[in-house]
């Protein structure tokens, strides 16, 4: 049987293919104030700007593709059973071929009803107006969660995370709650890997191997390690 792999990932992974990360200098949280466009505050006060900073974001993720990372998570699927956390909401994941992705954070591509959340749809096309509407009339809004917003997916990752036999974290600076915490239910004694070119506070992290990489260089040494295991293990 396949050993799980269990991976985190942050916007790290998608910096290469040319969106930009949120802290890192340079980054979308400099441009933008956050309390202004990524909050249910900045929603009621302006409507205009949030829906235009996630337009914005919807139509650059049109215009780039998967890089090396994100193919080579995809590839280590013939080896391992991998299972992708993300905190993500580009689908560059999905486009490189992986099959089993939870988007922790939600996904650009869809957007959802104002009056009930369960109502979600895929959005043709990059723009999402003032004016378009669920099927019940209201509003529909980015399918994103905002700072303040619970997020639903967190105890279905958590479960996901204890079962890993191996568990990797990729492109996330850890600063965002509660997906940073997620590590915390890593079983005892599961190697867990980190590849980030960034200085990362990991002493709290146990059976951690770093490799101080961007994605791609990361993700091809990674490989490298982990298909000597899944061999030793045949
Ligand atoms: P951050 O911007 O906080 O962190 C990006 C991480 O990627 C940093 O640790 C960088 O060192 C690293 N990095 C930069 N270039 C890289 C590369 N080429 N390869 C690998 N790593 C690289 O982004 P996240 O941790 O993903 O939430 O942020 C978490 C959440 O905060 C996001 O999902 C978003 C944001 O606000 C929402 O919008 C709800």
């Amino acid at each position: 049987m396949k050993k799980r792999l269990v991976v985190l990932s942050g916007a790290g992974v998608s910096a290469e293919s040319g969106i930009k990360t949120f802290r890192d200098s340079g980054g979308l949280w400099e441009e933008y104030d956050i309390m202004e466009v990524a909050t249910p505050q900045a929603w009621n006060r302006n409507m205009d700007l949030v829906l235009e900073f996630y337009n914005q974001r919807r139509k650059q993720l049109m215009e780039v593709q998967p890089n090396a990372a994100h193919f080579a998570l995809a590839e280590l699927e013939k080896y391992f059973d991998v299972h992708i956390i993300t905190q993500n909401v580009d689908d560059l994941h999905e486009r490189a071929g992986s099959t089993k992705v939870m988007h922790l954070h939600g996904e650009l591509k869809k957007v959802r009803s104002t009056a009930d959340p369960d109502l979600v749809y895929k959005l043709n096309g990059w723009e999402l107006k003032k004016g378009d509407t669920c099927e019940l009339g209201s509003q529909l809004r980015p399918h994103i969660v905002w700072f303040g917003e619970e997020v639903p997916m967190i105890p279905a990752a958590a479960e996901l995370t204890k079962t890993a036999d191996i568990f990797l974290i990729v492109g996330t600076s850890l600063n965002v709650y509660p997906a940073a915490s997620l590590v915390g239910y890593v079983k005892r004694g599961t190697p867990i890997y980190l590849i980030d070119p960034g200085h990362l506070a990991v002493s709290h992290i146990p059976n951690l191997t770093f490799i101080k990489e961007k994605a791609s260089v990361g993700m091809e040494r990674l490989k490298e390690i982990l298909l000597k295991l899944a061999d030793k293990n045949q």
